[in-house]
């Protein structure tokens, strides 16, 4: 054991106790082991060293630190290891004249000092989506427990401009990955206004790679991904200006993450123009090496306008990852907008308490009240790199079919959630459900790949057809499922119409699949008043991912509002995409209860397996949540609690705190949270150090028992290892 200060024997009795209350109690108790192996101080140098080991029928394995007289002796000819020290070398040694001082060597109880998985963030403890406090939430404390944390992966932010000395984002600031298409220079810095009108894209970088540990703000997502801004929405946006910005360095960007569209106002039907439309095919062939650019898209803030995202080209886009909204008690918020083509959905409010997304903030500040659909995608954005740091050789439709297999109902709150052909809940406010990062990166890691994507298309109407008060046309997939490109699997369906309406808003389109699932193509939109009908328009489907697509499609047009409505169907072309392989197979590792190996009487976890190796109550985390800290107990670990005052922390006292809860600010010479109001810092440490002074009083008495004892019986049963002669 080192040398300690000099202080007189009541601190020191103290310091020990403090010591051993921060502690983790795994040493404290347990024997030592003992090897076949010593260190031995010898001053006359390392000639002599060796000749005495010999002496001896030791081995010398040399000097232990270069230049100083320590050396390594060794026997062959002792066990191993044993539980006590071997008293007949050990006596030899002792009356060695040479010897000025020996060890024989032990076991010691070594473990990495990994920091804990929680952030440490001021505001960490009003991430409600992400630490803990909701259940579920997305499960990023479970991802990052496992390693990933964005390293590696780069995100551009397509928006109204990032504020790249943000002291919570320079560190992650990517000069490479970012842009300023307004002005047409490589600097993304949002203009400043009275009004801080241009602080979206700011926020939205934070929620994706705001830096941890860092004492300022939240963490982001992926804290340690690089995250670049192309300023965009802060002028006249063009075709040239959504194609320049979606085709920015494609193969540096590995995500593109935006939050805009066409007007939301429940009237619009409006798509990319052609070289937006060019700019996302190229990404998804071209981009990342080839393995396609990932674009992740909100699905609207229309929610009160009754809008629907098929009616957007951009969310309903097959090469867009489209991602919906949930308030925290799982329910619809009134701006969300849904449609058949949102994949999975990540929180953006919520209800009982002004607390929204936390994030950074223009003016290196600090928000608490980012909201809407386009506080969704970026959750969304920094998840996904959290994926492509598991495994970075995932394509574009990967990403899709891993995002499905990993989002989760959960408790989302819908009318229609429905059970698709292959046994997926799907509803058309959530896509698949909440996304669960621990189960994305875990199911990331060991996704094998996807077969190329086939698609086949079927026209499926020969003549016009009036459409009147209802009208069903039906296609025959088998022709797909035939011949060398055919389709086992599904992934996206789209249907391309045109058609003549009176009122396009009051036409509901539905199909459904020959496995029984019927996907709302479009539902009634009563401020589309629009006599134009539909020119061409492509509606996406992911609903009917993974199905078969042989047999009977049926698409469905019904009138929903005026009877006197009249209209024509002139051209409906189904396009199936998908994969030759059966993809049903393919699901995630069933998550949870199987991890517990032991309980206790109570039915609180024991002993968890590897995989999850923190006992929580009843379950077992990759972890241990906020409030509470890993303390090694046998075979396992258990989630012990925190010091009330704490809100992450290293050990149980009061003093052992790493960060603080709401309204309490941290100490950082006393690692102890003080709350403004109350008691001053120094009642706190006065009132804190008088159970460590009566302890230490305690302690102190029975070691000077144990020296007097020690001192009757002649020193022997003194537990020291080293001996100075
Ligand atoms: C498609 O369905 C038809 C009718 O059920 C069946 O006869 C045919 O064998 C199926 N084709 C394939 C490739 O499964």
């Amino acid at each position: 054991m080192a040398a300690r200060p000099a202080l007189g024997p009541l601190a020191m009795a103290a310091v020990t106790a403090v010591a051993m209350a921060v502690a983790s109690p795994a040493g404290s108790g347990e024997s030592s082991v003992y090897l076949s192996s010593w260190a031995v101080r010898v001053a006359a140098g390392p000639r002599e060293a060796g000749g005495l080991a010999q002496r001896h029928g030791l081995l010398c394995l040399g000097q232990v630190i270069e230049g100083e007289p320590y050396y390594h002796f060794k026997h062959r000819g002792i066990r191993q290891k044993a539980l006590s020290r071997h008293w007949g070398w050990n006596m030899r040694l002792t009356k060695e004249p040479k010897v000025l001082w020996f060890e024989q060597q032990t076991v010691k109880r070594r473990t990495k000092r990994s920091v804990s998985v929680v952030p440490t963030d001021p505001w960490f403890h009003k991430q409600w989506y992400m630490n803990n406090d909701i259940n579920p939430d997305l499960n990023i404390l479970s991802a990052w427990s496992k390693g990933y944390t964005g390293l590696g992966v780069v995100v551009a932010v397509l928006d109204d401009g990032v504020e790249k000395d943000h002291p919570d984002l320079s560190a992650n600031y990517d000069p490479l990955a970012s842009y300023d298409f307004n002005s047409n220079d490589p600097d993304p810095q949002p203009r400043y206004t009275p009004e801080d009108e241009n602080r979206h894209g700011t926020r939205c970088a934070g929620e994706v790679a705001a830096a941890a540990n860092n004492g300022i703000c939240g963490a982001g997502v992926a804290y340690k991904a690089r995250v670049g801004g192309v300023r965009m929405l802060d002028g006249l946006i063009t075709d040239v200006v959504e194609a320049q910005a979606l085709s920015l360095q494609p193969q540096h960007i590995h995500i593109y993450s935006a939050s805009w569209g066409p007007w939301d106002d429940g009237r619009t039907v409006d798509g990319p123009g052609v070289l937006a439309a060019e700019a996302f095919y190229r990404g998804v062939t071209q981009g990342r090496g080839g393995l396609g650019s990932i674009f992740v898209w909100a699905a609207g803030n229309g929610g009160i306008n009754y809008d629907n995202c098929n009616c957007d080209g951009y969310t309903n886009s097959i090469y867009t990852l489209t991602v919906g909204s949930a308030t925290a008690g799982g329910h619809r918020p009134s701006y969300a907008e849904g449609c058949s083509a949102i994949l999975t959905t990540t929180y953006s409010s919520r209800i009982s308490s002004n607390m929204q997304i936390v994030t950074t903030d223009l003016h290196h500040g600090c928000t608490h009240t980012h909201t809407g659909t386009s506080a969704s995608a970026p959750l969304a954005a920094g998840i996904i790199a959290l994926a492509l740091e598991a495994n970075p050789a995932l394509t574009w439709r990967d990403l899709q079919h891993l995002v499905i297999r990993t989002s989760r109902p959960a408790d989302l709150q819908a009318e229609d959630w429905a059970v698709n052909g292959v046994g997926q809940k799907v509803s058309h406010y959530y896509g698949y459900g909440l996304l669960d990062a621990g189960l994305l990166v875990e199911m990331a890691k060991a996704w094998p790949g996807t077969r190329p994507q086939q698609k086949c298309s079927v026209n499926a109407l020969h003549t016009p057809q009036n459409i009147g008060s209802e009208l069903s046309v039906s296609a025959d997939g088998s022709p797909c499922s035939k011949g060398t490109r055919h389709i086992l699997s599904l992934e996206h369906v789209q249907v391309q119409l045109s058609l003549s309406y009176s009122r396009r808003g009051d036409l509901e389109i539905t199909l459904t699949s020959p496995m029984g699932t019927t996907s709302t193509l479009v539902s009634l939109r009563p401020y589309d008043t629009s006599q134009e009908g539909y020119k061409d328009w492509t509606f996406m489907s992911t609903h009917f991912w993974d199905e078969n697509p042989n047999g009977t499609w049926t698409l469905r047009l019904e009138n929903k509002g005026d009877a006197y409505n009249t209209g024509l169907l002139t051209s409906f072309i189904l396009h199936l995409h998908g994969t030759d392989e059966d993809m049903r197979s393919r699901r995630p590792p069933a998550a949870g209860t199987a991890e517990c190996l032991r309980r206790d009487t109570q039915g609180a976890c024991e002993e968890c397996s590897s995989s999850s190796p923190y006992a929580h109550g009843r379950s077992c985390l990759s972890y241990c949540p906020p409030r509470h800290y890993s303390r090694p107990r046998r075979a396992t670990h258990v989630c012990a609690s925190c010091h009330p005052s704490c809100y992450t922390c290293q050990g149980p006292s009061a003093n052992s705190c790493t960060s603080c809860p709401f309204n309490s600010t941290f100490q950082e010479l006393t690692h102890s949270c003080v709350a403004p109001q109350g008691i001053s810092p120094q009642e706190e440490l006065q009132s804190d150090l008088l159970p460590v002074l009566i302890c230490g009083c305690l302690i102190l008495s029975a070691i000077l028992c144990a020296t007097y004892f020690c001192a009757l019986k002649g020193g022997s049963c003194c537990p020291r290892a080293a001996k100075t002669v």
